[in-house]
């Protein structure tokens, strides 16, 4: 069973819940859109129907799917309580739908940052909205209000991670908010893992760095590091360039194959929760 028969037959499903995953890093350019993009389009094709929202003003993951970013679609939303399902758009992945990125949400303190309850907007736009099986949020590269919108709608956080040192000095700015998060808007928000992505295959000296960063991230996230790496392709930016995921624009390629295990581990329950469960 394929594509739209899988969801259909899923969306039955009694009592199914929707999960709602934000990849989120406060550095530019470590692998978030790229990740979003190929995690949404991969669950998608394993049957999940699946939506991404484009929360980053810079719209690169509405355009890899073929779509110009909006003007006010999500500030609509976040402003006026327009419904999330009129801003919906469908993609040429079966399955996975798009919310485009607003050019607007790059003034979103002025825009609606001022309206009551609005951390939580987007989690109430999503509750009014007709359910589906996963939710891929891609935050901006900052830790303002957009990602904190995000975190708050989120029931996990995934983390992709340059595998260099200047990334790792990063990290504890967005893991306190993460915790200021959880503490004050989201009690349940968990990390869901910590993926190393761009990781150089060539070198001594690089893989002696990369070493080292996945050996300070498994100190610190013992149970969120993941074990799927990403290594560096030259393949994903062409993929971006031809509107494809990875896994469409090289099926069974280095780039799918990693980021298909990169899945399989987020969507997988998770060890403990099952032994606790048992
Ligand atoms: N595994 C990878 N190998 C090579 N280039 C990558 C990889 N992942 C991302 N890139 C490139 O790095 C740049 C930033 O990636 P992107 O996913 O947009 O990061 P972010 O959303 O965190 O800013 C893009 O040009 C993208 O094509
Ligand atoms: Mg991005």
């Amino acid at each position: 069973m394929t594509g739209r028969h899988a969801i259909d037959a899923r969306r039955e499903q009694a009592g199914r819940r929707m999960r709602t995953t934000a990849v989120a890093n406060n550095k530019g350019g470590t692998g978030k859109t790229t990740t979003a993009v190929n995690v949404a389009a991969i669950a998608a094709s394993m049957g999940y129907l699946t939506v991404l929202i484009d929360l980053d003003d810079q719209g690169s993951a509405t355009k890899w799917l073929g779509h110009s970013p909006a003007n006010t679609d999500l500030v609509e939303v976040f402003r006026d309580d327009r419904p999330l399902d009129d801003v919906i758009r469908s993609t040429a992945v079966d399955g996975l739908e798009l919310v485009r990125a607003s050019a607007e949400l790059a003034d979103a303190d002025r825009q609606f940052g001022g309206e009551a309850g609005v951390q939580h907007a987007l989690l109430h736009a999503l509750e009014k909205a007709t359910q589906r099986d996963f939710v891929v949020i891609d935050c901006p590269g900052d830790l303002g209000l957009v990602t904190i919108m995000g975190l708050a709608a989120a029931d996990d956080v995934l983390i992709p991670l340059a595998a260099g040192a200047m990334e790792l000095n990063e990290l504890p700015k967005l893991t306190r908010l993460i915790d200021k998060v959880r503490r004050r808007l989201n009690g349940d928000l968990r990390i869901s893992g910590v993926l190393p992505c761009r990781v150089s295959k060539y070198g001594k000296h690089t893989s002696k760095v990369v070493a080292d960063v996945l050996d300070t991230l498994r100190k610190h996230f013992p149970d969120e590091l993941l074990s799927t790496v990403i290594h560096e392709s030259i393949r994903h930016g062409e993929a971006f360039s031809a509107q494809q995921p990875i896994s469409w624009y090289e099926p069974g390629g280095t780039g799918d194959r990693e980021y298909r295990a990169a899945v399989a581990e987020l969507l997988a329950p998770r060890a403990r929760e099952v032994a606790t469960r048992g």
